[in-house]
This record gives structure tokens, C-alpha cells and sequence, in this order.
């Protein structure tokens, strides 16, 4: 197969470790063992207790019946049965793309977001087109080049709700022209909700409460703060679940036994959660407008409710160049624009924890300005 490299995994394999200061991921601030325990306000003690008793086995291979539960009653309707429990999102679309596509059929992608949404169906032998966001509409998307795009043999498109970095939010109404759009060709429509928006959720709705060929993949890393627990999730019909039931067996077996109880324990108690991570996205949103009213070298679209962003920055060095020397000279991580094919500008994971995001942020202006003043 030939496949390419995903920019931004590579770029963060490398240097991330390098970091002293690191605001380039898209991760809502991770949660620490001990705050995932006390999440349900009794210091994980039933959480142990039950690990202890469990074996190590491979576990309950579609995932628990707990945890299928969990994942459903985040939906309108959705049976548990068709939700499959994958090695995070990633594993989520990985098998989710191998089900749908083969050698030859047409998709239709979002571009540029997250690359795996288009890059995987091409190394699946896909004819893959481009769905363009423009940053003049705000990053929307326009729903009249979607429909100039789709043909009678469409067979996939692959958005991602909401994307990573720009952080462009599907609201339903747009979402439903899309289903309109794919039904009218009998398209699946894969969308990718790992960013799925955390402010005003409610004008926003998972792909799968709209459209029965519709397939939402998710995980616990992003809006849920636990990308430890390699934990993510496809929904889908039936007939699609079934296809991926065989390929998980090729591609996983099963997520683990720890990996689950973790997963259903975060989930359990989604909503400390979610209520701890929205107030960081605003807090710290407003840290980054500030800055940015008072940078005249970087200016950004401010996300609604995502914990990614993407920032230009006026300099005259390539972005790539630039984001390695910031590193090297004072161990500030952003992820190049580039890595995205989004030059002239840096992924900038706003939700690092808010010291991180201040000295971080502090010492960009002070290197733009040495460097470039
Ligand atoms: C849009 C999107 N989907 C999926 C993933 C994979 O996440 P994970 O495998 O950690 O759940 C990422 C990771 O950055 C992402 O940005």
C-alpha cells in the first residue's frame, strides 16, 4: 500500500518530547489518573476494586456491554448493539474507511482538516476530491461545491465535526443539506466528531441521529481529556457494523480490559467532565484573544467550543522553519501550518494547561520580535 506520512503525527513523534512548553496539542488539558478517580467522588476505590477482580484476558471484544451503553445514551438513538468500541479514533477511522471504501469508488473530503480523512481512503486506491474550506467564509464549507462535487457513483464523503485545527463547526441545519446531498447518490457520509463542539452542542447533531448511512467516529482523547486510554468508538447501521465486526479482528481484537473500565469510568462521569473542560476552553480562549489584540504578527478565526486552532502568523520565514527554531532556541511547541497544508501559520493547542498557554505564548512575541523586528 502505498500511504503517506500523517504531517502532523510525524512532526509531534519527533519533537514532542523535546518540548518544555508544549501548546501545539489538540487535547483538552489531559486529566491525571488521580482527577479521572475522582471524578465520581469517591476516590476510585469501586474503580480498583473491580479492576482487581477482573482477568487479563482480552476482555469483552466489542467492548463492554457498560460501555456500549454509555456511548449510545450519548445519541438520540442509537442501538448499542451497532456501536463498536476501536483503538481511538484513529482506530475508529481506520476501520470505518476500510469498510466503505475500495479501489476505484469516488469520495469526497473535507480539505484541509485532519489528513487521514482523505489521505486513507487514496492509499485504499480511492479517487478522492477535495471538498475546499476557505478561510474568507469563516472556514465554513459551501454546500453548493459539495453538490457540484457529488456524482451518481459517489460513494463516501468524509467530513470532520468539528475540524482539527481550524475548528470549522457543522451546525445541524448545514449538516442536514449534506445527508440531503449524500442521499441523493446513496453516499455514506463518515464523520469524524472526536472535536464535536462543546459550547451550544445543541445546534450541532452527530451525524448518526440524521442519516441511517451516516457513521460517526469518536473517541475519549480530545474532548474528554483521556487520550491514554487509546479508547475511541464507531455508531453506524447495522449493515455497516457488521463489516467492521470482521475487520476488527484483523486490525484489534479488542481495546482491553483496563483500556475499558477506564473509558466507561470517564464516560460514567461525562459530565464533570465536560463542565471542567468547557470552562478551561473559555478561559483560556480569552487568553489567546487577548494576545492576540496585542499581536500584530499573529491573528486567528476564534474556535466556538473547540480545543484547536489555527493561528497565521505574519513572518517572513516558512512556518516549518520557523516552528523548529522556536523549539530549538526556546522549547515552545506549535505545530506547523504546513503539516496541514495550511502554510503561513502554526496549529496552536490553546488548551494546554493556562501557565503553558501564558509563558508560551509570552515567549512567541518576544522571539517574533527579536527575531523578525
Ligand atoms: C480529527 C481527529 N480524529 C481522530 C484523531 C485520533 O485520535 P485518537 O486516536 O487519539 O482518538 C485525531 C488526533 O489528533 C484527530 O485530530
Amino acid at each position: 500500500m502505498n500511504i503517506k506520512t500523517i504531517g502532523v503525527e510525524a512532526f509531534l513523534n519527533k519533537y514532542e518530547h523535546e518540548a518544555r512548553i508544549d501548546i501545539a496539542q489538540s487535547t483538552i488539558a489531559s486529566l491525571t489518573m488521580g482527577e479521572i478517580l475522582e471524578l465520581d467522588g469517591q476516590g476510585g476505590d469501586s474503580f480498583y476494586e473491580r479492576l482487581n477482580r477482573k482477568k487479563m484476558n482480552y476482555g469483552w471484544i466489542e467492548g463492554s456491554p457498560e460501555f456500549k451503553q454509555e456511548v449510545a445514551n450519548l445519541y438520540e438513538s442509537v442501538d448499542p448493539d451497532n456501536v463498536l468500541q476501536m483503538n481511538g479514533g484513529t482506530g475508529a477511522n481506520l476501520n470505518a474507511i476500510m469498510a466503505i471504501v475500495e479501489p476505484g469508488c469516488h469520495v469526497i473530503a473535507e480539505y484541509p482538516t485532519y489528513q487521514p480523512l482523505y489521505d486513507l481512503p487514496a492509499a485504499l486506491g480511492a479517487e478522492v476530491d477535495h471538498w475546499l474550506i476557505h478561510e474568507e467564509d469563516g472556514w465554513r464549507p459551501r454546500l453548493d461545491e459539495l453538490k457540484r462535487l457529488v456524482r451518481p457513483d459517489t460513494k463516501l464523503i468524509c467530513i470532520n465535526n468539528a475540524s482539527n485545527p481550524l475548528g470549522t463547526v457543522i451546525e445541524t441545519d448545514a449538516m442536514e443539506e449534506i445527508v440531503e446531498i449524500a442521499r441523493s447518490v446513496d453516499a455514506w457520509v463518515l464523520c469524524d466528531e472526536v472535536f464535536f463542539p462543546l459550547e451550544e452542542p445543541e445546534s450541532c447533531t452527530s451525524i448518526v441521529d440524521l442519516y441511517d448511512r451516516g457513521v460517526c467516529t469518536n473517541s475519549l482523547s480530545k474532548d474528554y481529556s483521556v487520550p491514554a486510554a487509546r479508547c475511541g468508538w464507531t455508531v453506524s447501521n447495522k449493515e455497516l457494523a457488521d463489516r467492521m465486526r470482521v475487520l476488527r479482528d484483523y486490525t484489534m481484537i479488542s481495546c482491553g480490559v483496563f483500556n475499558d473500565a477506564l473509558a466507561t469510568h470517564v464516560l460514567r462521569n461525562r459530565d464533570r467532565v465536560i463542565e471542567r473542560n468547557l470552562k478551561i476552553i473559555r478561559a483560556n480562549r480569552e487568553i489567546v484573544n487577548e494576545w492576540m489584540d496585542a499581536e500584530p504578527r499573529a491573528s486567528w478565526i476564534a474556535p466556538r467550543g473547540v480545543s484547536v486552532s489555527y493561528m497565521r502568523l505574519d513572518i517572513p520565514q516558512d512556518d516549518e522553519g520557523f516552528c523548529l527554531d522556536l523549539l530549538h532556541d526556546t522549547g515552545v511547541l506549535l505545530v506547523p501550518g504546513s503539516r496541514f497544508d495550511l502554510p503561513c501559520g502554526a496549529r496552536l493547542g490553546y488548551c494546554a494547561p493556562e501557565d503553558d498557554l501564558r509563558e508560551g505564548l509570552s515567549i512567541l512575541s518576544s522571539y517574533m520580535h527579536e527575531k523578525f523586528d
